[in-house]
Protein backbone atom coordinates (compact mmCIF):
# COMPACT_ATOMS: atom_id res chain seq x y z
CA UNK A 1 0.00 0.00 0.00
CA UNK A 2 2.95 2.35 1.23
CA UNK A 3 5.08 1.68 -1.87
CA UNK A 4 2.11 2.10 -4.58
CA UNK A 5 0.82 5.34 -2.81
CA UNK A 6 4.99 6.53 -3.21
CA UNK A 7 4.82 5.49 -7.17
CA UNK A 8 1.87 7.57 -7.74
CA UNK A 9 3.29 10.48 -5.82
CA UNK A 10 6.69 9.78 -8.28
CA UNK A 11 4.53 9.55 -11.45
CA UNK A 12 2.33 12.54 -10.75
CA UNK A 13 5.50 14.20 -9.65
CA UNK A 14 7.27 13.34 -13.43
CA UNK A 15 3.87 14.07 -14.84
CA UNK A 16 3.74 17.67 -13.50
CA UNK A 17 6.99 18.92 -14.29
CA UNK A 18 6.63 18.06 -17.24
CA UNK A 19 3.43 19.42 -18.22
CA UNK A 20 4.85 23.16 -16.52
CA UNK A 21 7.74 22.98 -18.61
CA UNK A 22 7.73 26.35 -19.95
CA UNK A 23 7.55 27.09 -23.54
CA UNK A 24 10.50 29.49 -24.59
CA UNK A 25 10.96 32.31 -26.64
CA UNK A 26 14.38 33.13 -27.81
CA UNK A 27 14.96 36.71 -29.13
CA UNK A 28 17.61 34.60 -31.23
CA UNK A 29 14.94 33.30 -32.92
CA UNK A 30 13.28 36.60 -33.65
CA UNK A 31 15.41 38.44 -35.55
CA UNK A 32 17.93 39.39 -32.51
CA UNK A 33 21.72 38.85 -32.37
CA UNK A 34 24.51 39.45 -30.18
CA UNK A 35 26.43 42.43 -30.73
CA UNK A 36 22.78 44.45 -32.54
CA UNK A 37 19.94 46.31 -31.08
CA UNK A 38 17.64 44.09 -30.19
CA UNK A 39 15.02 45.87 -29.23
CA UNK A 40 12.19 45.34 -32.05
CA UNK A 41 13.20 41.34 -31.54
CA UNK A 42 12.46 41.23 -27.68
CA UNK A 43 9.29 43.05 -28.45
CA UNK A 44 8.03 40.38 -30.71
CA UNK A 45 9.42 37.41 -28.44
CA UNK A 46 7.37 39.16 -25.25
CA UNK A 47 4.04 39.46 -27.49
CA UNK A 48 4.11 35.79 -28.27
CA UNK A 49 5.25 34.63 -24.74
CA UNK A 50 2.68 36.70 -22.99
CA UNK A 51 -0.23 35.18 -25.64
CA UNK A 52 1.01 31.93 -24.72
CA UNK A 53 -1.01 29.62 -22.63
CA UNK A 54 1.02 27.82 -19.76
CA UNK A 55 4.75 29.09 -18.64
CA UNK A 56 6.49 31.36 -21.13
CA UNK A 57 9.98 32.24 -21.05
CA UNK A 58 11.60 34.94 -22.70
CA UNK A 59 15.30 34.26 -23.49
CA UNK A 60 17.99 36.77 -23.70
CA UNK A 61 21.01 34.36 -24.24
CA UNK A 62 25.03 34.88 -23.48
CA UNK A 63 25.92 37.84 -25.66
CA UNK A 64 26.14 41.82 -25.57
CA UNK A 65 23.18 43.72 -26.91
CA UNK A 66 22.09 46.76 -27.17
CA UNK A 67 17.95 47.77 -26.01
CA UNK A 68 16.23 50.59 -26.12
CA UNK A 69 13.11 51.68 -24.26
CA UNK A 70 11.23 49.04 -24.09
CA UNK A 71 7.95 48.07 -21.82
CA UNK A 72 6.44 44.34 -21.28
CA UNK A 73 3.18 44.85 -20.79
CA UNK A 74 0.63 42.00 -19.37
CA UNK A 75 -1.52 40.68 -18.49
CA UNK A 76 -0.51 38.00 -20.03
CA UNK A 77 -2.40 34.61 -20.42
CA UNK A 78 0.36 32.56 -18.48
CA UNK A 79 3.49 32.91 -16.15
CA UNK A 80 6.11 34.72 -17.52
CA UNK A 81 9.80 33.91 -17.14
CA UNK A 82 12.34 36.41 -18.46
CA UNK A 83 15.50 34.50 -18.41
CA UNK A 84 18.60 37.37 -19.05
CA UNK A 85 21.82 35.41 -19.06
CA UNK A 86 23.13 38.63 -21.21
CA UNK A 87 24.49 41.90 -20.89
CA UNK A 88 21.89 44.07 -22.31
CA UNK A 89 22.84 47.61 -22.73
CA UNK A 90 20.73 51.00 -22.74
CA UNK A 91 21.62 54.18 -24.93
CA UNK A 92 23.73 56.65 -23.38
CA UNK A 93 22.29 59.30 -24.62
CA UNK A 94 19.48 60.11 -21.60
CA UNK A 95 17.68 61.86 -24.47
CA UNK A 96 17.12 58.28 -26.30
CA UNK A 97 14.51 57.69 -23.60
CA UNK A 98 11.54 59.36 -23.28
CA UNK A 99 9.51 58.15 -20.48
CA UNK A 100 10.94 56.97 -16.81
CA UNK A 101 12.49 54.14 -16.94
CA UNK A 102 14.61 52.39 -19.54
CA UNK A 103 12.73 48.55 -19.22
CA UNK A 104 9.49 48.43 -17.46
CA UNK A 105 7.58 45.08 -16.65
CA UNK A 106 3.59 46.08 -16.18
CA UNK A 107 0.70 44.57 -14.84
CA UNK A 108 1.49 40.87 -14.34
CA UNK A 109 1.11 38.29 -12.64
CA UNK A 110 3.43 35.70 -12.11
CA UNK A 111 6.53 36.69 -12.87
CA UNK A 112 10.24 35.28 -12.78
CA UNK A 113 13.20 37.71 -13.83
CA UNK A 114 16.54 35.60 -13.58
CA UNK A 115 19.27 34.06 -15.45
CA UNK A 116 22.60 35.72 -14.41
CA UNK A 117 22.58 38.44 -16.97
CA UNK A 118 22.60 42.03 -16.40
CA UNK A 119 20.95 45.33 -17.23
CA UNK A 120 23.53 48.09 -17.97
CA UNK A 121 22.17 51.66 -17.83
CA UNK A 122 25.45 53.30 -19.72
CA UNK A 123 24.41 56.38 -17.35
CA UNK A 124 28.17 58.19 -17.31
CA UNK A 125 26.74 60.55 -19.80
CA UNK A 126 23.16 60.92 -17.75
CA UNK A 127 25.12 61.69 -14.41
CA UNK A 128 27.24 65.07 -15.87
CA UNK A 129 23.34 66.74 -17.10
CA UNK A 130 21.78 65.01 -14.16
CA UNK A 131 20.13 68.34 -12.31
CA UNK A 132 18.17 67.28 -9.11
CA UNK A 133 20.49 67.86 -7.12
CA UNK A 134 20.03 71.83 -7.89
CA UNK A 135 16.70 72.22 -9.51
CA UNK A 136 14.90 69.80 -7.79
CA UNK A 137 11.72 70.72 -8.09
CA UNK A 138 12.37 71.30 -11.72
CA UNK A 139 14.84 68.77 -13.16
CA UNK A 140 14.21 66.45 -15.65
CA UNK A 141 13.78 62.85 -13.69
CA UNK A 142 16.09 60.44 -15.36
CA UNK A 143 15.21 57.26 -16.61
CA UNK A 144 15.47 54.02 -13.74
CA UNK A 145 16.96 51.08 -15.08
CA UNK A 146 14.28 48.43 -14.78
CA UNK A 147 10.97 49.58 -13.15
CA UNK A 148 8.31 46.89 -11.89
CA UNK A 149 4.93 48.29 -12.18
CA UNK A 150 1.86 46.43 -10.72
CA UNK A 151 3.38 42.88 -10.40
CA UNK A 152 1.43 40.61 -8.41
CA UNK A 153 3.96 37.04 -7.65
CA UNK A 154 7.15 38.16 -8.78
CA UNK A 155 10.78 36.52 -7.93
CA UNK A 156 13.24 38.60 -9.11
CA UNK A 157 17.07 36.91 -8.41
CA UNK A 158 20.35 36.64 -9.99
CA UNK A 159 20.11 39.42 -11.72
CA UNK A 160 22.72 43.05 -12.09
CA UNK A 161 21.87 46.69 -12.58
CA UNK A 162 24.63 48.66 -13.81
CA UNK A 163 25.18 52.33 -14.22
CA UNK A 164 21.62 53.13 -14.16
CA UNK A 165 20.82 56.36 -15.05
CA UNK A 166 18.83 57.16 -12.22
CA UNK A 167 16.98 55.09 -10.01
CA UNK A 168 18.36 51.19 -10.38
CA UNK A 169 15.63 48.63 -9.93
CA UNK A 170 12.28 50.19 -8.88
CA UNK A 171 8.75 48.71 -7.76
CA UNK A 172 5.72 50.02 -7.90
CA UNK A 173 2.07 48.52 -6.33
CA UNK A 174 3.71 45.30 -6.02
CA UNK A 175 1.99 42.07 -3.71
CA UNK A 176 4.24 39.48 -3.22
CA UNK A 177 7.16 40.00 -5.05
CA UNK A 178 10.97 38.88 -3.32
CA UNK A 179 14.63 40.25 -4.92
CA UNK A 180 16.84 38.25 -3.84
CA UNK A 181 21.43 37.81 -5.36
CA UNK A 182 20.59 41.22 -7.24
CA UNK A 183 23.81 42.81 -7.50
CA UNK A 184 23.25 47.13 -8.51
CA UNK A 185 26.76 48.75 -9.02
CA UNK A 186 27.45 51.81 -9.92
CA UNK A 187 30.00 54.88 -8.37
CA UNK A 188 29.98 56.80 -5.23
CA UNK A 189 29.53 60.33 -7.37
CA UNK A 190 26.59 59.16 -9.11
CA UNK A 191 23.63 61.12 -8.36
CA UNK A 192 19.92 59.36 -7.80
CA UNK A 193 21.34 55.93 -8.33
CA UNK A 194 18.96 54.61 -5.38
CA UNK A 195 19.74 50.47 -5.60
CA UNK A 196 16.42 49.23 -5.19
CA UNK A 197 13.01 51.45 -4.30
CA UNK A 198 10.07 49.99 -3.29
CA UNK A 199 6.79 52.08 -2.97
CA UNK A 200 3.19 51.29 -2.60
CA UNK A 201 3.79 47.51 -2.10
CA UNK A 202 2.59 44.91 0.03
CA UNK A 203 4.54 41.83 1.07
CA UNK A 204 8.17 42.70 -0.46
CA UNK A 205 11.21 40.82 0.28
CA UNK A 206 14.66 41.80 0.05
CA UNK A 207 17.53 39.34 0.30
CA UNK A 208 20.95 38.36 0.18
CA UNK A 209 21.97 41.35 -2.15
CA UNK A 210 24.70 43.42 -2.82
CA UNK A 211 23.97 47.53 -3.41
CA UNK A 212 26.42 50.18 -4.58
CA UNK A 213 26.07 53.31 -5.38
CA UNK A 214 25.71 56.89 -5.43
CA UNK A 215 22.07 57.03 -3.68
CA UNK A 216 19.98 55.29 -1.13
CA UNK A 217 21.12 51.10 -0.92
CA UNK A 218 17.08 50.54 -0.04
CA UNK A 219 14.64 53.25 -0.50
CA UNK A 220 11.38 52.82 1.16
CA UNK A 221 8.60 55.42 -0.11
CA UNK A 222 4.29 56.10 0.95
CA UNK A 223 2.49 53.13 0.62
CA UNK A 224 4.77 50.11 1.48
CA UNK A 225 3.23 47.79 3.78
CA UNK A 226 5.10 43.89 5.00
CA UNK A 227 8.34 44.33 3.63
CA UNK A 228 11.74 42.46 4.94
CA UNK A 229 15.01 43.56 4.24
CA UNK A 230 17.53 40.89 5.38
CA UNK A 231 21.34 40.12 4.18
CA UNK A 232 21.86 42.85 2.20
CA UNK A 233 25.39 44.30 1.75
CA UNK A 234 25.70 48.33 1.18
CA UNK A 235 28.58 51.01 -0.19
CA UNK A 236 28.81 53.27 -0.93
CA UNK A 237 25.77 55.17 -1.10
CA UNK A 238 23.35 57.16 1.29
CA UNK A 239 22.31 53.85 3.82
CA UNK A 240 19.13 52.25 3.76
CA UNK A 241 16.25 54.49 4.13
CA UNK A 242 12.18 55.21 4.62
CA UNK A 243 11.54 57.80 2.74
CA UNK A 244 11.61 60.97 2.86
CA UNK A 245 7.76 60.68 3.50
CA UNK A 246 5.24 63.43 4.22
CA UNK A 247 6.00 66.09 0.76
CA UNK A 248 2.81 64.95 -0.70
CA UNK A 249 -0.76 65.01 -0.22
CA UNK A 250 -2.37 61.54 0.37
CA UNK A 251 0.39 59.64 1.11
CA UNK A 252 -0.05 55.67 1.84
CA UNK A 253 1.21 54.68 5.21
CA UNK A 254 4.34 53.10 5.91
CA UNK A 255 3.82 49.72 7.58
CA UNK A 256 5.65 46.43 8.66
CA UNK A 257 9.32 47.20 7.39
CA UNK A 258 11.80 44.87 9.11
CA UNK A 259 15.76 45.13 8.42
CA UNK A 260 18.03 42.71 9.64
CA UNK A 261 20.99 40.77 9.13
CA UNK A 262 22.52 44.12 7.09
CA UNK A 263 26.42 45.14 6.49
CA UNK A 264 26.90 48.66 5.78
CA UNK A 265 30.09 50.24 4.58
CA UNK A 266 31.40 53.93 4.04
CA UNK A 267 27.70 54.99 3.65
CA UNK A 268 26.93 58.77 4.39
CA UNK A 269 23.99 57.04 6.46
CA UNK A 270 22.90 53.95 8.53
CA UNK A 271 19.59 52.89 8.86
CA UNK A 272 17.26 56.21 8.32
CA UNK A 273 13.59 57.56 8.98
CA UNK A 274 13.02 60.61 7.19
CA UNK A 275 10.32 63.43 6.91
CA UNK A 276 9.65 66.65 5.32
CA UNK A 277 9.28 69.78 8.13
CA UNK A 278 5.89 71.33 7.15
CA UNK A 279 4.75 67.87 5.93
CA UNK A 280 1.43 66.51 4.90
CA UNK A 281 0.03 64.04 7.45
CA UNK A 282 0.85 60.69 7.24
CA UNK A 283 2.54 57.77 9.64
CA UNK A 284 5.62 55.07 9.68
CA UNK A 285 4.84 52.44 12.29
CA UNK A 286 6.17 48.86 12.91
CA UNK A 287 9.35 49.13 11.62
CA UNK A 288 12.27 47.66 13.17
CA UNK A 289 16.26 47.33 12.35
CA UNK A 290 18.42 44.75 14.05
CA UNK A 291 21.56 42.84 13.51
CA UNK A 292 23.10 45.59 11.41
CA UNK A 293 26.98 46.07 11.05
CA UNK A 294 28.43 49.74 10.42
CA UNK A 295 31.82 49.99 9.10
CA UNK A 296 32.60 53.77 9.28
CA UNK A 297 29.80 54.89 8.39
CA UNK A 298 27.98 58.58 8.86
CA UNK A 299 25.05 58.87 11.12
CA UNK A 300 24.55 54.94 11.77
CA UNK A 301 21.16 56.03 13.22
CA UNK A 302 19.41 58.41 12.52
CA UNK A 303 15.31 59.23 12.72
CA UNK A 304 15.24 62.51 11.37
CA UNK A 305 11.99 64.38 10.66
CA UNK A 306 13.16 67.99 9.46
CA UNK A 307 14.84 66.32 6.62
CA UNK A 308 16.27 69.47 4.75
CA UNK A 309 18.65 68.86 1.86
CA UNK A 310 18.10 71.27 0.11
CA UNK A 311 18.75 73.74 2.95
CA UNK A 312 15.88 76.03 2.28
CA UNK A 313 12.83 74.05 4.31
CA UNK A 314 9.70 75.01 5.94
CA UNK A 315 10.22 75.83 10.21
CA UNK A 316 6.72 73.75 10.29
CA UNK A 317 7.32 70.87 12.09
CA UNK A 318 6.56 67.50 10.78
CA UNK A 319 3.34 65.50 10.48
CA UNK A 320 4.00 62.55 10.13
CA UNK A 321 3.54 60.19 12.98
CA UNK A 322 6.82 58.19 13.77
CA UNK A 323 5.62 54.93 16.17
CA UNK A 324 6.97 51.18 16.98
CA UNK A 325 10.37 51.79 16.40
CA UNK A 326 12.82 49.37 17.17
CA UNK A 327 16.85 49.60 17.09
CA UNK A 328 18.39 46.48 17.95
CA UNK A 329 22.12 44.84 17.69
CA UNK A 330 23.68 47.58 15.77
CA UNK A 331 27.42 47.55 15.55
CA UNK A 332 30.39 48.85 14.61
CA UNK A 333 32.00 52.13 13.35
CA UNK A 334 30.65 55.65 12.98
CA UNK A 335 32.52 58.34 10.74
CA UNK A 336 30.67 60.97 12.69
CA UNK A 337 30.50 61.93 16.42
CA UNK A 338 26.91 61.91 16.37
CA UNK A 339 26.35 58.22 16.60
CA UNK A 340 22.42 58.31 16.92
CA UNK A 341 20.36 60.98 15.99
CA UNK A 342 16.70 60.50 16.87
CA UNK A 343 14.82 63.94 15.56
CA UNK A 344 11.15 63.52 15.84
CA UNK A 345 8.74 66.13 15.48
CA UNK A 346 7.37 68.74 18.02
CA UNK A 347 3.72 68.44 16.36
CA UNK A 348 3.41 64.80 16.54
CA UNK A 349 6.27 63.11 18.86
CA UNK A 350 7.73 60.17 17.84
CA UNK A 351 6.11 56.86 20.14
CA UNK A 352 6.99 53.61 21.08
CA UNK A 353 10.52 53.96 20.43
CA UNK A 354 12.71 51.09 22.07
CA UNK A 355 16.71 51.23 21.77
CA UNK A 356 18.63 47.75 22.18
CA UNK A 357 21.66 46.68 22.59
CA UNK A 358 23.82 49.45 20.57
CA UNK A 359 27.86 49.06 19.59
CA UNK A 360 29.17 52.15 17.72
CA UNK A 361 32.12 53.55 18.03
CA UNK A 362 33.51 56.78 16.36
CA UNK A 363 37.41 57.18 16.41
CA UNK A 364 37.88 60.29 14.82
CA UNK A 365 39.23 63.69 16.75
CA UNK A 366 36.05 65.16 18.07
CA UNK A 367 36.10 63.26 21.35
CA UNK A 368 33.67 59.81 22.27
CA UNK A 369 30.47 59.53 20.07
CA UNK A 370 27.17 60.89 21.07
CA UNK A 371 23.20 61.13 20.33
CA UNK A 372 21.26 63.79 19.97
CA UNK A 373 17.12 62.60 20.84
CA UNK A 374 14.16 65.08 20.25
CA UNK A 375 10.34 64.87 20.98
CA UNK A 376 11.18 61.12 21.39
CA UNK A 377 11.26 59.15 25.05
CA UNK A 378 12.71 55.51 24.07
CA UNK A 379 12.27 52.60 26.23
CA UNK A 380 15.72 50.65 26.75
CA UNK A 381 17.00 47.34 26.92
CA UNK A 382 20.81 46.25 26.95
CA UNK A 383 23.52 48.48 26.90
CA UNK A 384 24.23 51.37 25.20
CA UNK A 385 27.88 52.70 23.55
CA UNK A 386 27.50 55.60 22.85
CA UNK A 387 24.37 56.32 26.07
CA UNK A 388 21.20 57.04 24.01
CA UNK A 389 19.15 59.78 25.05
CA UNK A 390 21.13 59.87 28.58
CA UNK A 391 21.01 62.90 29.87
CA UNK A 392 17.22 62.78 28.99
CA UNK A 393 16.77 65.75 26.33
CA UNK A 394 13.73 67.49 25.22
C1 LIG B 1 4.27 34.65 -4.04
O1 LIG B 1 5.03 34.68 -5.22
C2 LIG B 1 5.81 33.51 -5.42
C3 LIG B 1 6.73 33.76 -6.60
O2 LIG B 1 6.03 34.06 -7.76
C4 LIG B 1 4.90 32.31 -5.56
O3 LIG B 1 5.66 31.14 -5.72
C5 LIG B 1 4.05 32.19 -4.32
O4 LIG B 1 3.13 31.15 -4.46
C6 LIG B 1 3.29 33.47 -4.06
N1 LIG B 1 2.60 33.42 -2.79
C7 LIG B 1 1.30 33.60 -2.69
C8 LIG B 1 0.74 33.55 -1.30
O5 LIG B 1 0.58 33.82 -3.65
C1 LIG C 1 35.45 56.89 6.53
O1 LIG C 1 34.38 57.71 6.08
C2 LIG C 1 34.81 59.03 5.84
C3 LIG C 1 33.55 59.85 5.57
O2 LIG C 1 32.75 59.25 4.58
C4 LIG C 1 35.79 59.05 4.69
O3 LIG C 1 36.22 60.37 4.43
C5 LIG C 1 36.98 58.17 5.05
O4 LIG C 1 37.84 58.07 3.94
C6 LIG C 1 36.52 56.79 5.47
N1 LIG C 1 37.65 56.05 5.99
C7 LIG C 1 38.00 54.87 5.51
C8 LIG C 1 39.15 54.22 6.22
O5 LIG C 1 37.43 54.32 4.58
C1 LIG D 1 28.01 65.61 19.86
O1 LIG D 1 28.53 65.65 18.53
C2 LIG D 1 28.23 66.83 17.84
C3 LIG D 1 28.72 66.64 16.39
O2 LIG D 1 30.10 66.44 16.35
C4 LIG D 1 28.85 68.04 18.49
O3 LIG D 1 28.49 69.22 17.80
C5 LIG D 1 28.35 68.11 19.94
O4 LIG D 1 29.01 69.15 20.62
C6 LIG D 1 28.57 66.80 20.67
N1 LIG D 1 27.91 66.87 21.95
C7 LIG D 1 28.56 66.62 23.08
C8 LIG D 1 27.73 66.72 24.32
O5 LIG D 1 29.73 66.30 23.10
Amino acid sequence: MGSKLNLHIIFLLFFTLYVVQAQDFDVTKYGGAAGADITQALLNAWKDACAATGTAQVIIPKGTYTLNEVKFLGPCKGEIIFRVEGLVQAPPDPAAIKSDAWVVFETITGLTVFGGGTFDGQGQKAWTVNDCSMHFDTCRILPTNVRFNFITNGFIHDITSLNSKMFNLFLLGGNNVTFQHITVTAPANSLNTDGIHIGRSTGVKILDTTIGTGDDCVSVGDGTKDLTVSKVTCGPGHGISIGSLGKYDNEGPVAGVHVSDCTLTNTDNGVRIKTWPNSKPGSASDISFTGITMNNVSNPIILDQNYCPHAICDKQPSRVKVSGVKFDNIKGTSATQQCVILSCSPAVPCENVEIGEINLVYNGPLGPGNSTCLNVKPTFTGHQVPPVCTPPQA
